[in-house]
């Protein structure tokens, strides 16, 4: 039986390789979450298989239990919650490795000798952490506590004697199994420093802190794998890790920071509060802000205003936000493009690898509008063609396309390369207000003079202005 079982969790573990070799590319990502889904299931039924288990009764009432929550979540969850369940996921699973670590501390007390109580312990720092650092993310996302960095002297340096702390006690208990209370001790200030480790990150940096959380509970399961001798929890535990870390890199990369300067740099710190005029009604009936001394005017225009312009545009760059998420807007702009392709328009669309709030957000709402691959190009590939791009039409886009982040050092997302959509001849912004975006600054864009405001949900503006394209 034991044979059988190793096949298993190495067919299992084939399968999450091959899953995610899959899932690099648009085409097969469906084989690859199926073929990973084939492989858990082999996993669990093999697990089921072990002659360790005590209760299939209570294995049984965990599993509907959690189905049950599970299916709630997956069909109650907005779109534009996902980073928001993501989070909180990561911290169930952080919280599941470390049950199991205290499961098999107090179970095998007596017996614990250095190398299996240095194993739990590691799976206690790591999971508390992962606990409660994505529940601050999850707070943070969910705006249950203010977005900003919270910052305040000596941080890094509490930061750092706690997690001395920390492998001061994995030590002792290596040596002293038997001492409960450095357990606990352990739990606590490995669960403070999950919050204090989140808590001054914020602004254009959540994404990072979700990959990087999401690789913590990877690492945090491979630990629990090795406590209980499982081979297909330590490599898929392991494939989390890595492909959380590759990930983060890959989000650290994509808005020009190092992981040590979103760690520790407490960047996303709003230093200024946004400056956005108050807003009054335009003359042509559409809002219009009340510009302030020295502020240039920004230009307000209609969706039929914005259609003769399209009616004599060449080439056409879409640039999707978190903003048509929101008004689930991407049917209605693949109608759009449409419509623009058939009078003979080139049009394309720009992807910045952090629209939106989760990796591939913008890919996963143009695909289920079946937007053709092709068609989406990366930020790097596409970012020197706006100059020749008669219309850049940004649906719901605000930090992905600030010029700020190039020429202004005190915006808190200086550096991050940006779509410039501000090069080409005009560009129409779709939004509903002057607010700014997620990392709460303001944006010049809406104030250059080849600007045009459109105001109003994304997906009646798109409506309107493909209605007066007829
Ligand atoms: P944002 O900067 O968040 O801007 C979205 C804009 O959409 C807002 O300014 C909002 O303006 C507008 N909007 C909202 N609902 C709308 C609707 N129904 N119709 C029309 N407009 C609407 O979005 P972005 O440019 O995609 O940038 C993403 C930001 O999120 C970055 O700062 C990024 O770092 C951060 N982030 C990204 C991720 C990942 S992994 N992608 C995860 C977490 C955070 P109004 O309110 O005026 O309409």
């Amino acid at each position: 039986m034991d044979q059988l079982i190793q096949f298993s969790y190495l067919l299992a573990s084939v399968s999450f390789i091959l899953g995610l070799k899959f899932l690099s590319s648009p085409e097969t990502a469906p084989r690859g979450m199926l073929l990973s889904q084939g492989g858990m299931f082999i996993a669990v039924v093999a697990t089921l298989l072990n002659y360790g288990v005590v209760s299939y009764g209570m294995i049984l009432s965990g599993v509907i239990i959690g189905a049950a929550l599970g299916a709630v979540m997956a069909t109650k969850i907005k779109m534009t919650d996902m980073p928001q369940m993501v989070a909180l996921l990561n911290g169930f699973g952080g919280l599941a490795s470390a049950l199991v670590g205290a499961a098999e501390f107090f179970r095998s007390q007596s017996n614990l000798t250095a190398y299996p109580m240095i194993t739990i312990a590691l799976t206690i720092l790591i999971g508390m952490v992962t606990l409660t650092g994505s529940l601050v993310a999850f707070a943070k996302l969910q705006e249950l506590m203010k977005g900003a960095p919270i910052i305040f002297p000596f941080q890094h340096g509490l930061n750092f004697l706690f997690f001395i702390s920390t492998l001061a006690l994995i030590g002792y208990l290596a040596f002293m199994p038997a001492a409960t209370p450095a357990f606990w001790a352990l739990v606590a200030i490995s669960s403070l420093l999950g919050i204090l480790v989140v808590i001054p990150i914020g602004g254009g940096d959540m994404p990072v802190v979700i990959s990087l959380l999401n690789s913590y509970s990877g690492m945090a399961a491979a630990a629990s794998g090795f406590i209980l001798n499982n081979n297909v929890l330590i490599i898929s535990g392991s494939l989390v890790g890595s492909a959380g870390i590759i990930l983060s890199q890959l989000m650290c990369k994509a808005m020009n920071r190092s992981l040590t300067n979103v760690l520790f740099g407490g960047f996303g710190q709003v230093t200024a509060a946004p400056k956005t005029p108050p807003v009054s009604a335009g003359s042509d009936g559409g809002s219009k802000p009340a510009v302030p001394e020295a502020a240039p005017e920004v230009r307000s225009g209609t969706p039929q205003e914005a259609a003769e312009f399209f009616k004599k545009a060449k080439s056409v760059i879409i640039v999707p936000g978190y903003g048509m998420a929101v008004a689930q807007a991407q049917h209605t702009v693949k109608d759009l493009a449409e419509r623009l392709e058939k009078q003979g328009t080139e049009v394309r669309y720009a992807i910045h690898p952090v629209a939106g709030r989760m990796p591939g957000h913008m890919n996963v709402l143009l695909a289920e509008a079946n937007v053709p691959y092709d068609k989406l190009i990366d930020m790097d590939e596409i970012n020197d063609d706006f100059e020749d791009t008669d219309v850049s039409l940004v649906i719901g886009a605000n930090d992905v396309v600030n010029p700020g982040a190039d020429t202004d050092p005190e915006s808190p997302i200086y550096g991050m390369p940006i779509l410039h959509v501000d090069r080409s001849k005009l560009v129409m912004v779709l939004k509903r207000s002057m607010k700014p975006g997620f990392a709460g600054i303001e944006n010049e864009l809406f104030y250059k003079p080849n600007t045009m405001m459109i105001f109003g949900d994304a997906k009646g503006t798109v409506e309107q202005m493909a209605e007066a394209l007829k």
